[in-house]
């Protein structure tokens, strides 16, 4: 595996293996990670979790992290992502962490680029490294992913993490679901009430309003979204037992979801940010063990 761009990309032997590392790394493995590779984070819009989360998964399988400021960066002077990560990469970088506001920004770096690409989220595209870390938290709970119902809630149109997981867990024998608001379906076939899926759904995914992708804002009422779609203390308790409740976060309280099952018995949306950086130092280890 060269370079981690989109789910798509990967067999689900790849990404079985992936998660087997996860599991290793959780149990106190060391990652097989020969020498100090050199890596930069390159977040060309907000994040908390997923730059932090990869920044110790860096640290962590023993790489030397190089900072980058994007919002101080020569990007700013016009320079291509093909430009910046050509640079980076004479400079000595053997991997580079990506997240872009475009979709498939990634396709001007196949050509030309050494270094290896990791994608942390291509605007509406794809967010590889968080649907493995959902995956990794779904397989701990589940054991498997054949037969579950897993229900997706939210901005499916606007949302990478819903594309992500959407495709790999259909592949991976899980029957996903949706349930939206008719005009964030897009060409998702979805349900409209949770009355079709909150029963026997084993999870359910929570996704937050990409109101930084819609093209036109909607005039939106955040008590008329939670009121409709969000899952609320009264639909939590008709969930089925066992069942879960993920969401990649930044939540928004009392949208998405009720204040108070952000961190409910059923909630493992902090588990989620935890799992993450075994995911990632899976990703990490895989890539760079393949590099001279
Ligand atoms: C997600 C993202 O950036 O796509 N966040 C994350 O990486 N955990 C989801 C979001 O921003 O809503």
């Amino acid at each position: 595996m060269k370079n981690l761009l989109s789910m798509e990309h990967l067999t689900n032997e790849e990404i079985l293996h992936i998660l087997d590392r996860a599991q290793a790394f959780e149990n106190g493995e060391q990652p097989q990670v020969v020498r100090s590779y050199n890596v930069a984070n390159l977040f060309f819009e907000p994040s908390t979790r997923t730059k932090t989360s990869f920044e110790m998964a860096e640290r962590r399988v023993g790489c030397t992290v190089i900072p980058f400021d994007a919002g101080f960066s020569s990007a700013l002077k016009g320079e291509t992502m093909y430009d910046t990560v050509k640079t980076l990469e004479m400079i000595g970088m053997d991997a580079v962490v990506i997240r872009a506001k475009e979709d498939e920004y990634y396709n001007e770096l196949l050509e030309g680029i050494d270094c290896a690409v990791i994608n942390a989220g291509d605007g509406a595209g794809q967010h590889p490294s968080q649907s493995l870390l959902d995956l990794f938290t779904i397989r701990k709970e589940f054991g498997t992913f054949k037969n579950l119902n897993i229900t997706i809630v939210g901005d499916i149109t606007h949302s990478r993490v819903a594309k992500s997981n959407a495709s790999a867990l259909t592949r991976l024998g899980a029957n996903v679901r949706f349930l939206c608001p008719e005009e964030w379906a897009g060409d998702f076939e979805a349900a409209h009430s949770w009355e079709d899926v909150l029963e026997d759904s084993d999870v359910i995914m929570l996704l937050r309003i990409q109101h930084e992708r819609h093209a036109v804002s909607k005039n939106f009422s955040k008590d008329g979204y939670h009121d409709e779609f969000g899952l609320t203390a009264e639909r939590e308790k008709r969930m089925k037992t066992g069942a879960i409740i993920m969401h990649p976060a930044p939540v928004n309280r009392d949208v998405e979801i009720a204040d108070e099952l952000v961190e409910c018995e059923r909630s493992r949306i902090f588990q989620q940010v935890r799992n993450g950086v075994y995911a990632r130092m899976a990703i990490l280890e895989t890539i760079l063990k393949g590099r001279k």
